[in-house]
């Protein structure tokens, strides 16, 4: 904990310096017991013949720890020898290389942070990205010192049977009184973030993978015995994951055993620990019963995610947490793209466009903006963000667009091969991928270093004479914290050109004509200054320009589409990103009429539908050749926060009411085919994971969701049988969020009832207990604050467990937008009240769990005063952990 007189201090990237000391070999001994837990650890090390710096003293990171005895070649160190305090050991004299033993006791069973060695349930487990292994023992924590580990795990027989390291098994056995001990060794160096050791009572499945070499590999997925029979599809995943980097990337999995342990509370979604993957449940248990769709696509996602993480993040690993993006960006990529290999390319484009648009977008341009690589830090946990994870993957994902596939796969060769074993840097990924394709990539690594979403205008000109169209596209970023003035930025922007009967074939000005495909209608434009000109010839008609296809870089597009011209586009361009973001903006476009309505006073019981986007909707509806899933994406209005985004100034009640106004005009429009799309679906067939089924049933209960929103009895009775006969948690959890937000004066007992039964029935099952919560959590029915302090109240909820945290205070603050700012500020109070509980007992996730109010500037003054108001109680707090305090004073500041 910082005190408030002694501010923590920013770490900054220019400070770098190769680390002092070497660590060849770790040997840990850990000893659990139930009152003290012993770790012993036997280091070599030796001075590095980098460091400038061969007479410096040796300084280890620790925190948290009783330091018991320190060794050096096996004579013990007295008092004198070294100084100890809250964050570090240090030991002035020291050999040129020796070997240190350093015995300290921890108390995992008192950690409720979830960083380092904490227990789950009686299940011991670790934790130690960022900085976690810290909390272990006195160690060089930071990534760029890589060592073999074999660590010795001693516990009691009974209660913890599964003894868990990174590696393969060496040793292990009986001991006396009901002890037992595990060896593990791990042959590959690797940074302390990587470590994992688990000890509990686990069932696991079983399986084995043969890499394209021939090296059989073990696979097994350790979980409570409870839910051994939720397992099989992460399995299945973690397959796929390991046959597609093969494939894909050439990238074979390198040791005889890989392991996952799902565990209950958990900081974050997964962690990619050397040969020992550490999950959150929530990330690794499904079967059709008590999982959504959707909860089937994570497991895939993140078990792939951590899988590739082997390659990218642990084969070759990050010199210093600034290079954070290095491997989670590059990760994130590598696990987009293998969703769309899987599933459905449009949609996943789409799904992460939406959240990227809207939450990464908003961080972006708020007090907590940084560049994906930052130059400075006060808690390295905080940089965990959407910006370093889904605004690095674009960038990977705009230098793979800019190479194609061959030279991105060159590079990426390149990369692995040149940086085996190092711990390296972003300019060292992007120099990888400028040799091996012959590019320059300067200018592009603005990318890395400026914070800030670039802002396109673009203008056209069509001259009919000519046949010339020519656009004019100008790039301005606005000021972010770390800088004012922007360089441009090199951004690819994907274009095509939509004539009356389709899109057109593209001849840019002064470019030899393509004579191998001449009816090309995609190109990438590359803008490098601050405003350029692009004139296509031989345009025989005024076109309507498809911009940015496949959202080919992060960026805000302004142009002045008409209604006609979206709607042309929604029915007609060539790439489904373009059809589906028309749909959004004529949504946007009529909701904004909407709002201005409400704003000045309007009664919005009555808003008359707008035509077009009738007509564009039932278009949509009609037309039996699209993909289902593309028709509920492209008739599902932009959420409130997506258009708080947008917004100059964010009306939170005005956004609210205008979009339920267009949403239920909506509904009563399009009732008649809706009704068909949901009567046409057999609610009786068995239950499947595949796109295409995952597509049907997001497109009926789409249809239910607007069928609900004003419901005669009849429909509610079919939302109830829904929620009876249903043989999946997609379908029971659809029909109980219509029931819960439909505003039939008479349905309270309904909805009461529905709970209640939903909750008998699955109470055993904390997961399905989370999406209880979260259903009642986000419902934007008025009283919403008061229906989450009841929550809270409730015996399922644990205010220790971060699943549950999520899906109750997390769910209200960022998912209830209509209630969180509820006018007398009560939602920002509830909100500062939970962050300080939370302060001592979990600082990553009470920092986490600021993101709200850290948004401020963007909303009314009245509002804004009273979300400041809660900031600044916050801030007054007298120990504030790191965590908390980097938020809060920068959101202020
Ligand atoms: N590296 C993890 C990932 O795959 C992120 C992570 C898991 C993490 N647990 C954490 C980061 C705890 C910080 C703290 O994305
Ligand atoms: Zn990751």
């Amino acid at each position: 904990m910082a005190a408030r007189d002694a501010q923590p201090k920013a770490i900054h990237l220019k400070d770098y310096r190769v680390p002092d000391f070497l660590i060849e070999h770790t040997h840990l001994d850990v000893v659990l017991n139930d009152e003290w837990t012993r770790v012993t650890s036997t280091l070599k090390l030796r001075r590095n013949p980098e460091s400038e710096r061969q007479d410096t003293s040796l300084v280890l990171d620790g925190a948290e720890l009783r330091l018991v005895s320190v060794a050096i070649d096996g004579k013990p160190l007295s008092e004198s020898d070294y100084r100890v305090d809250a964050e570090s050991l240090t030991i002035a004299d020291v050999p040129p290389a020796f070997e240190l033993q350093v015995v300290t006791d921890i108390q995992p069973q008192k950690n409720t942070s979830l960083d380092g060695l904490y227990r789950s349930r009686g299940l011991y487990c670790t934790q130690c990205e960022a900085e976690g292994f810290r909390k272990i023992t006195y160690y060089l924590d930071r990534p760029d010192v890589m060592s073999e580990f074999v660590t010795r795990i001693e516990a009691n027989k009974d209660t913890h049977p599964v003894l868990l390291s990174n590696g393969n098994l060496i040793d292990g056995g009986d001991l006396a009184g009901d002890r037992h001990f595990a060896v593990w060794q791990d042959p590959h160096k690797k940074p302390c973030y990587l470590f994992a050791m688990v000890a509990g009572q686990l069932s696991h499945i079983e399986d084995k993978f043969v890499t394209t070499s021939g090296r059989e590999v073990t696979l097994k997925i350790f979980v409570e015995p409870k839910d051994l029979d939720k397992c099989d599809h992460a399995m299945d995943s973690l397959k796929r994951a390991m046959r597609w980097d093969e494939e894909v990337y050439g990238r074979e999995y390198d040791l005889d055993i890989f392991m996952i342990v799902a565990v209950d509370d958990f900081n974050m979604g997964a962690m990619e620990n050397k040969g020992l993957n550490i999950f959150n449940t929530s990330c690794i248990l499904a079967k059709p019963e008590t999982t959504t769709d959707a909860g089937f696509q994570r497991v895939e996602a993140v078990v792939a995610h951590e899988y590739f993480h082997n390659w990218s993040g642990n084969r070759v690993t990050c010199r210093d947490w600034f290079q954070l993006s290095l491997k989670e960006g590059f990760t994130v990529f590598r696990d987009a793209e293998f969703s769309s290999d899987m599933g459905s390319r449009t949609v996943k484009r789409v799904e992460d466009v939406s959240m990227l648009r809207t939450a990464q977008f908003a961080e972006d341009g708020g007090p907590m903006a940084h560049p994906i690589r930052p130059d400075a830090y006060i808690e390295i946990s905080n940089f965990y963000t959407l910006t370093i994870y889904e605004k690095g993957a674009e960038v990977v994902r705009m230098i793979a667009n800019l190479l194609g596939p061959e030279l991105f796969r060159k590079g990426s060769d390149l990369y692995f091969e040149r940086h085996d074993g190092q711990a390296v840097t972003t300019d060292d990924f992007v120099a990888a991928m400028a040799d091996a394709s012959g590019r320059d990539l300067t200018q592009f690594k603005h990318w890395y270093s400026q914070a800030g979403t670039p802002v396109l205008t673009v203008t056209d000109q069509y001259d009919a004479d000519a046949q010339e169209y020519t656009l004019e596209i100008a790039q301005y970023c606005p000021p972010t914290p770390e800088c004012k003035h922007k360089k441009p930025f090199h951004i690819p922007v994907a274009v095509g050109l939509l004539g009356s009967a389709g899109n057109l074939p593209l001849q840019l000005k002064g470019e030899t004509p393509n004579t191998e495909t001449p009816d090309n209608t995609h190109t990438v434009l590359e803008l490098t200054e601050a405003k350029q000109r692009f004139t296509f010839t031989g345009v025989k008609e005024k076109p309507v320009p498809a911009l940015l296809r496949g959202f080919s870089a992060p960026v805000k597009l302004r142009y002045p589409y008409t209604r006609d011209d979206l709607m042309r586009l929604m029915s007609a361009d060539d790439d489904g990103f373009v059809r589906w973001d028309a749909s959004q903006q004529l949504a946007t476009l009529v909701i904004g009429d909407a709002i201005k309505a409400y704003q000045g006073g309007e009664d919005l019981g009555q808003w008359p539908l707008d035509e077009q986007l009738a007509v564009a909707c039932e278009q949509l509806l009609g037309d039996s050749s699209l993909d289902p899933a593309m028709v509920a994406l492209m008739l599902a209005l932009p959420s409130e926060g997506y258009l708080a985004e947008q917004a100059e100034v964010v009306d939170v009640h005005a956004i609210h009411a205008a979009r339920n106004a267009v949403r239920r005009a909506l509904g009563k429009r399009l009732a008649q085919p809706l009704r068909a799309i949901y009567s046409a679906y057999d609610h009786s067939k068995p239950y499947e994971a595949n796109a295409e089924a995952i597509a049907q049933r997001t497109l009926k209960n789409l249809a239910l969701g607007y069928l609900m929103i004003d419901p005669d009895a009849a429909q509610l009775d079919a939302c109830e049988q829904q929620l009876r006969d249903s043989n999946n948690m997609t379908d029971t959890l659809a029909a109980l969020t219509a029931l819960v937000n439909c505003r039939a004066h008479d349905a309270e007992d309904r909805k009461r009832d529905a709970l209640e039964a939903f909750y008998q029935q699955w109470q055993d099952e904390p997961l399905v207990v989370n999406d209880w919560f979260r259903v009642q959590s986000v419902s934007p029915l008025p009283g919403g604050l008061e229906r989450v302090h009841a929550l809270l109240k409730h015996p399922a909820y644990d205010p220790k467990n971060p699943n549950k945290i999520r899906s109750v205070v997390a769910a209200f603050t960022n998912g209830n937008p209509v209630n969180f700012h509820q006018k007398d500020g009560a939602g920002y109070t509830f909100l500062a009240d939970e962050v300080l509980r939370l302060n001592k007992q979990n600082p990553q996730i009470a920092a986490r769990l600021l993101t709200p109010l850290t948004k401020w500037r963007r909303y009314l003054p009245e509002q804004q005063a009273l979300m400041k108001a809660a900031l600044e109680r916050i801030l007054a707090e007298p120990e504030l952990s790191k965590d908390v305090y980097e938020v809060v004073s920068k959101s202020l500041a």
